[in-house]
């Protein structure tokens, strides 16, 4: 268990194992589900972890409890890895008080349909509702589709903490440093990356509060200098670039086409770009989905299949659109031994994406790269290392 400080304690656990969170994101590095327990006047547990974690979870809240009891339950979101042993603390605790937003509510009762006891002490809860705790007082914040509609978060104004759901959380257990930055905006992107304006409706509420430590549902306490992870924020929900960097992403059946997307890396370092690439049938597409966003340029690169694009190139682009992909430089290389189409259908895959600049003449290979398609590319980069200015 960590401290947050002397009377607020995180009861969550880390998962070592996990393979794939949310059943499709690698995380190498593990996954923290937070959980904290306010000790005052009144106890408050804040949120329960995921399943897999019901005997360390229940006696990580029942050691840091000793013989006391608990007087609420906060339930900030519904997401099953943050809720899912709800039921077991009710048995623990049967007449704890539960706070809970009114779209929560009905998830709860959804979630535990045989299980009358979740929704006996239930109390319906709403912006601008205060939990008096003693010396702890909860300021209760509507923060819809971060990252479901029912999703609250609250400020506690004693100790200035913003109980953030799962806004600011990351991949990884609550130690690992590793990758923090990428593995913090893969998270993001990911998760609630399709929510923008959400995410810019809650920033304006929350940066009006004084707020000293930030606790997510995952990753570790947020505090000190908090304002690089608020500029994060900012610049992900305006879906703003973090540089001018490249991403090229490729889907290739041969090794032709992943030949031209080594090429156009070439010529693009050798201009003093910075350049990321992906093979999309073989690395994590959603590290590839996450630079697409960081960067300014992106670059994608398909065979021709089924008259339409490669599986895992369409994959990318339609994990692109449904987050609302915008304000970014694109330029399309395609393959095409009889009937090139790769361009036209990328191009039309993101006709309602906003603010797409496209950049030089998207480039055709008919089977294998020739001095020509050579040219092309050479001229491709050019254009993005101008297009920068
Ligand atoms: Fe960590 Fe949306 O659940």
């Amino acid at each position: 268990m960590i401290k947050v400080s002397n009377n607020i304690i995180n009861v969550g656990v880390d998962d070592k194992n996990i393979d794939l969170f949310e059943g499709q994101y690698k995380v190498p590095f593990g996954m923290r589900y937070n959980s904290y327990l306010i000790l005052d006047d009144k106890t408050c547990l804040l949120d329960t972890v995921d399943s897999n974690f019901k005997d360390e979870f229940l006696s990580n809240v029942k050691s840091s409890l000793g013989d006391r009891t608990l007087d609420y339950l906060v339930i900030h979101h519904m997401e099953p890895d943050h809720s899912a042993l709800i039921s077991e603390i009710v048995k623990l605790y049967p007449d704890v008080n539960i706070l809970i937003s009114v779209q929560g509510l009905a998830m709860l009762r959804n979630f535990f349909p045989e299980d009358e006891n979740v929704t006996k002490h239930v109390k319906v809860t709403k912006e601008g509702d205060i939990l008096e705790l003693g010396h702890h007082s909860l300021h209760f914040i509507g923060a819809p589709f971060i990252h479901w509609p029912e999703v609250m978060m609250s400020y506690e104004e004693n100790e200035k903490i913003l109980f953030s759901a799962d806004a600011f959380g990351r991949f990884g257990t609550y130690d690992s440093v590793e990758n923090f930055h990428d593995e913090s905006r893969r998270y993001y992107i990911g998760i609630v990356g399709k929510f923008g304006l959400q995410v810019k409706n809650l920033l304006n509420k929350a940066l009006k509060l004084d707020i000293k430590k930030i606790c997510s549902l995952h990753g570790n306490l947020l505090e000190g200098d908090l304002t690089p992870y608020i500029k994060d924020y900012i610049t992900y929900a305006n879906y703003d670039s973090e540089d001018n960097d490249v991403t090229i992403a490729y889907g290739s059946v041969y090794g032709h086409t992943k030949e031209a997307a080594l090429l156009l890396k070439d010529e693009l370092e050798h201009l003093g770009k910075k350049v990321y690439l992906f093979d999309l049938a073989r690395d994590d597409i959603h590290e590839a989905i996450s630079r697409a966003f960081a960067h300014k340029n992106l670059v994608i690169a398909s065979v021709t299949y089924n008259n339409g694009l490669f599986p895992c190139v369409r994959n990318f682009i339609e994990n692109l659109t449904e987050r609302n992909f915008q304000k970014k430089n694109v330029s399309f290389i395609e393959n095409g031994s009889w009937g090139p189409m790769a361009n036209k259908v990328m191009k039309d895959l993101l006709a309602n994406s906003k603010e797409i600049n496209y950049i030089g003449e998207g480039v055709t290979i008919r089977s294998a790269i020739n001095p020509i398609v050579r040219g092309n590319i050479k001229a491709l980069a050019e254009a993005i290392a101008n297009s920068d200015n």
